[in-house]
């Protein structure tokens, strides 16, 4: 079931609908999100910071990843579920990459994600060939944190031919849908448009093909006020109800609004 479900997600670009995606980390976030009709769960490397209490995303093992894809799965058994591969997992080779991306499809991921620009398209196409299903990550990728110096907005000025290019390798590489983090709204629409996979923004504005956010953050869970972030809890009710506001508003293009874009 999940494998027509994965299928499915990737028709709702040429049928305009948009998608609308969270990260869940255990049984019962997963199954709460995909009742609240989330068409894809992440199992980030967000987990770092949400579950673990880490100051970033670095030190997220393979084997802890492989946990939390178990209990999303085990919660929500026809989900899209997407594994994140963690810092170290995959940047030494596309071999060592394939060997870790099957852990976490052994694991339950119906599709696996990588972090980074052009210089991963060897790695996407290398795990395309092999039967693994690759979402892609570009724009801000927290993995680079600390040899970046903190999360900038990415592909700003003469910058934005690089994400562009980094977008065009890895579609061309075999990526199936491409998640953009913290990238100016003009260029993720312009990205979108160019592009005939999916493409998931996280602060890159209403004009990507559909939406992830940080669960906790949806929810209000989290500390601070980060403008890319809705509290769909804010208004009261449950977390159910909370989910299904966020899905209509990311269908309906209600969210996110210029507000929460850069
Ligand atoms: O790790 C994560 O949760 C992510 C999303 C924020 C895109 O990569």
């Amino acid at each position: 079931m999940q494998h027509s479900k994965l299928s499915r997600l990737l028709e709702m670009k040429p049928c305009g609908e948009k998608i609308a995606m969270l990260t869940a980390y255990d049984a019962a976030f997963a199954r709460l999100l995909h009742e609240g009709g989330a068409d894809a769960l992440l199992v980030g490397d967000s987990l770092g910071m949400l579950v673990q209490g880490a100051a970033d995303t670095l030190s997220v093992k393979l084997s802890e990843t492989a946990y939390h894809v178990r209990c999303v799965r085990a919660g929500a058994p026809d989900a899209v579920v997407i594994g994140d591969m963690p810092f170290g997992s995959f940047q030494a080779s596309p071999q060592r990459a394939f060997v870790n991306a099957a852990k976490l499809m052994a694991a339950g991921a119906t599709m696996i994600k990588v972090e980074g620009g052009a210089a991963f398209a060897e790695t996407a196409r290398f795990l395309t060939e092999r039967g693994v299903p690759v979402c892609a990550h570009a724009g801000l990728t927290p993995q680079w944190v600390r040899a970046q110096g903190g999360y900038k907005v990415q592909g700003r000025g003469e910058d934005a031919a690089r994400v562009k290019n980094d977008a065009e390798m890895l579609q061309d590489a075999g990526a199936s849908m491409l998640v953009l983090e913290l990238v100016p709204a003009d260029l993720a629409k312009e990205i979108s448009g160019a592009l005939q996979i999916p493409t998931i923004g996280i602060g890159s504005g209403g004009g990507c093909d559909g939406q992830v956010l940080v669960a906790h953050d949806m929810l209000g869970m989290t500390p601070g006020k980060k403008r890319f972030v809705r509290d769909f809890m804010a208004d009261g009710g449950g977390v159910l109800a909370a989910v299904k506001t966020y899905v209509a508003a990311v269908k309906s293009g209600e969210f996110p609004a210029a507000e929460n874009a850069f």
